[in-house]
């Protein structure tokens, strides 16, 4: 078998997606059959791809047993999620039904930390609203009073990749930093100067906390009436991670009652039916998500803390190379095909690697 007789199917697939996975299966001569369907996987696209040999899924396809059972029986083996968080994969199921499940734990943690401190400026500034105001010709202050970041107390919940990549950035600002993770990164506290302390007290001397744990069946709502309560009057809350993370119904309750002053969030817990959709000519029928975005101290983003040029490209070539590595069909020929593309990729640098002409095709 050759790589090109073996086809993934790709869900959820969005131009950008294409450009960089074309990009990286061309100039690393992978050679894999990829075909996109830009629908979610579901059980009726799922018919779509008989003769597939993996499927390739991203945050909000769910794959729930009866979806993976499917798979087994189409003899399909290898899910490969382009993505971090594996959530929405029931996992167990998976090793129940023999498919091997891939993900890309790093991608560029760098993104999704400098963009978390894009939320916290832009609101802590009222950025967002000052871009508005000038254009309408009002160059009034009013409302648009901030604070300094300098002097306050920053909690971060998850002190991993991108919780670390935080710390580090947050370094320059004069921010005391104060941790929780169940598993504390010693080196990392000594050399970031983050002190760790229980859940509780992270909470209630935060002035703003940053979530940048997984979503687990243990912490699903970690924020909630019960915790918001015991935060400082004024929070600022930012949730770059996953949105089940908080119950938004005791967010709204706490941004009436300005217990919390602000809110950065780039993902939200029912975010499947809104997020990466152009939706502009439909209400929102969500009564949540339609009054968070009444507020002029929230700001909510489409789940796009990853979207830069590195993090894409680095999706793609962990994406193949995973695929490569778990693949069951593969002979030593195509191992060592594999290992040429995986050594041709790293020494690519960013001027010599390009998606551009990929765009243009699919724009054409
Ligand atoms: P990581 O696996 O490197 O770190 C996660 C950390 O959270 C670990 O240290 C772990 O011990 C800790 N943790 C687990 N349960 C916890 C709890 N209940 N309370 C506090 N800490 C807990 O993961 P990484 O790469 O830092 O990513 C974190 C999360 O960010 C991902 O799970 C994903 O949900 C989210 N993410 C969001 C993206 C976006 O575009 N908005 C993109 C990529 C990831």
């Amino acid at each position: 078998m050759k790589t090109s007789d073996i086809q993934i199917a790709f869900f959820d697939t969005k131009s950008y997606d294409k450009a960089f996975f074309d990009a990286v299966n061309h100039q690393s001569q992978f050679g894999f059959d990829l075909v996109y369907y830009t629908s979610r996987l579901n059980e009726r696209s799922i018919r779509m791809i008989e003769g597939a040999h993996a499927v390739c899924v991203f945050v909000n396809d769910e794959l729930d047993t009866s979806l993976l059972a499917r798979l087994a029986k189409m003899q399909i083996p290898l899910v490969a999620l382009r993505c971090a968080g594996f959530n929405n994969v029931d996992i167990t199921a998976a090793a129940h039904h023999g498919i091997t499940v891939v993900r890309v734990p790093e991608y560029s943690p760098w993104a999704i930390a400098e963009y978390t401190l894009g939320l916290l400026l832009t609101m802590n500034r009222h950025i967002h609203r000052a871009f508005n105001r000038v254009r309408e010709n009002n160059f009034s202050l009013d409302g648009l009073l901030g604070f300094d970041l300098h002097g306050k107390t920053v909690g971060i919940i998850g002190t991993g990749k991108i919780g670390r990549c935080f710390a580090r950035i947050l370094q320059g600002f004069g921010v005391q930093i104060l941790a929780y993770d169940p598993f504390p990164n010693n080196t990392a506290a000594q050399e970031l100067k983050m002190n760790y302390v229980p859940l509780d007290r992270l909470l209630a001397e935060s002035d703003i906390i940053s979530l940048h744990c997984p979503l687990t069946p243990l912490n699903k709502y970690m924020i909630r009436a019960e915790t918001l309560g015991k935060m400082k009057d004024g929070v600022v809350i930012l949730n770059t991670s996953r949105g089940k993370l908080i119950d938004t119904e005791d967010l709204i309750e706490a941004l009436k009652s300005r217990k919390v002053s602000h809110a950065g969030l780039d993902v939200y817990e029912e975010e499947t039916d809104y997020f990466y959709e152009d939706r502009s000519n439909h209400g929102i029928e969500d009564d949540n998500l339609a009054r968070l975005m009444t507020f002029p101290n929230v700001i909510v983003s489409s789940h796009q803390a990853f979207f830069t040029r590195e993090a894409l490209r680095n999706i793609a070539e962990t994406t193949l190379e995973n695929i490569l590595a778990a693949m069951p069909y593969m002979d030593e020929d195509m191992r060592q095909l594999a290992a040429a593309a995986v050594n041709k990729l790293q020494a690519m640098t960013d001027s010599e690697f390009s998606e551009r002409e990929f765009i243009l095709t699919d724009e054409e």
